[in-house]
């Protein structure tokens, strides 16, 4: 159960308190902030509404602690990490709860959330051991009009306080994928999670408490982004910041000055469907990548463009399986769940309502109850739609029939978003064309867009972020390289 067991240390009371200087505390604000069960719409759980205070605290903290853990030998970072993934995967089901009740993710998703979160942690572990354990040397005389007499050697050094904030729909996945990397590179971390899935976080990152970490490495501040949201990422104690969610992103992006900053502001990934493609797979894979997690996922199907010619049979396809989708409390592991607040659940409505308006076909009938939407296709979509360029974050897909591969990518390419797209057809030739034509941070061929495995680079164009993430990318942008250069006195060349 959430707050009880080796977890009731972080419970004061009703609310769960925040984590500081390796300790759980109750703010001195004397508030908290509800969150909101998105199928019961009650509050179901409180956390520490933190002050501006507290933060500078954590960060002096942070600084303090990051100074010690830079001299840690990198075999020791790894060690602990290993030691804070198993712990994680040992105690999966009371995160899992949260996960079921903060953010509504079916149960059995939740439970895989945390278990891939305790395998990147791990991963991340050895690639830093491999990675970070190596440097380059680099001689003078390569570049014109240079002798041999400089030796440079270069290394990766952190950063200093790396600035977490994961979104709602992963909040311990994303947010372990911040904190593995910026930890085994030397950095310390400020975590602010997102309010819905707060409770889930603050249970991950005693799991890092109870590894051993130092105090002030890792610290975990929860409240009300109006009062502490812009003071954290405009904190001058801030180094770098990792942000995943919506185009809060952007306005972080303009405000937070001179500092590495690796953003992932969402998507309306394309799937484009060749007459050749395998319409069974394109149905199936329409369906997971368009439907789980209700659609509330960056790299969801956001928008399918298929050739005229076979749009009948695939939207025929896709409706017999939308039918078979079990629509529920996530606690019974339905495949829909409620979304995660009224007012998605309103937006979401408003875009139906514009494609309702403007004449698109309806494939089964609008339905909603409370946060619980359920599942949806609507055909003939056309580009003066809402729904042709916005991201529902929901259980409703646009399916737009296109007349050549063009126009496809024409649509694809229109959109400010650039996250993921994916391609089917059995010419690999033309896919390859198709791939290199969309411009997507990553196309997959022959499958629906997905982050994972989680080694793997992740990254939007456009709006849809800046930077890669995935392991070993996020190892790197979360530290700088370091020069010494040793100068001789006269040329000196190998072996002679
Ligand atoms: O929501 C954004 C996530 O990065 C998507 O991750 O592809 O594993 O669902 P996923």
């Amino acid at each position: 159960m959430a707050g009880n067991g080796i977890f009731a240390e972080i419970l004061d009371g009703d609310v769960f308190k925040y984590y500081a200087d390796g300790e759980w505390k109750k703010s001195n604000s004397g508030k908290s902030v509800p969150i909101v069960n998105p199928t019961t719409r009650r509050t179901h759980y409180k956390v520490q509404a933190c002050s501006q205070e507290e933060v500078n605290k954590v960060m002096e903290a942070a600084k303090a602690a990051q100074k010690l853990w830079a001299k840690t030998p990198l075999w020791k970072r790894a060690e602990l990490l290993h030691k804070a993934a198993a712990i994680l995967k040992e105690h999966k089901a009371p995160i899992a709860e949260c996960l079921v009740k903060e953010i509504a993710k079916p149960a059995k998703d939740a439970v895989t959330e945390v278990i891939r979160s305790g395998d990147l942690v791990s991963y991340c572990a050895e690639e830093g051991v491999r990675i970070l354990g190596e440097g380059k040397f680099l001689v003078s005389d390569s570049f014109p009009g240079n002798e041999r007499t400089k030796y440079c050697l270069t290394s990766k050094i952190p950063l200093g306080v790396v600035l977490a904030i994961p979104p709602f729909n992963y909040p311990v996945n994303l947010a372990v994928s911040k904190i593995a990397p910026a930890l085994i590179a030397g950095n310390s971390l400020v975590l602010k999670p997102p309010t819905q899935g707060a409770v889930a976080a603050l249970h991950m990152v005693h799991c890092f408490h109870l590894a051993g970490f130092p105090k002030g490495l890792i610290s975990c501040v929860t409240g009300k982004g109006s009062e502490i949201g812009d003071f954290l990422t405009m904190h001058p104690a801030v180094n770098c910041i990792s942000f995943t969610g919506g185009d809060t992103g952007i306005s972080i992006s303009k405000k937070a000055g001179m500092i590495p900053l690796q953003m992932e502001l969402g998507g309306k990934d394309a799937c484009i469907v060749l007459e050749d493609a395998d319409l069974d797979l394109v149905a199936a894979n329409i369906i997971k990548g368009g439907f789980s997690y209700s659609g509330q996922r960056c790299t969801a199907v956001k928008v399918v463009l298929v050739m005229e010619s076979v749009a009948d049979s695939l939207v025929e396809k896709v409706k017999a399986k939308v039918v078979k989708l079990t629509v529920g409390p996530p606690e019974e592991s339905c495949d829909i769940t409620p979304v995660v607040s009224e007012s998605s659940a309103n937006f979401i409505e408003g875009l139906v309502m514009d494609a309702k308006q403007k004449g698109a076909t309806f494939c089964q009938e609008y339905r909603r109850e409370g946060n619980l939407i359920w599942p949806l296709l609507l055909d003939n979509v056309r580009p003066d739609m809402r729904i042709a360029w916005e991201e529902p974050f929901g259980p409703v897909l646009p399916v737009i029939r296109i007349g050549s591969v063009e126009e496809g990518i024409h649509h694809c390419n229109a959109s400010n978003f650039g996250l993921q797209g994916c391609v089917f057809t059995k010419d690999i030739n033309k896919a390859m064309l198709i791939s290199d034509a969309m411009e997507t941070g990553t196309v997959q061929i022959n499958s629906a867009p997905a982050r994972g495995p989680d080694h793997f680079p992740f990254q939007g164009f456009k709006d849809s972020g800046i930077g890669s993430q995935g392991v070993t990318n996020s190892i790197n942008m979360m530290t700088k390289v370091k020069s010494t250069v040793i100068n001789l006195p006269s040329p000196s060349y190998t072996m002679g």
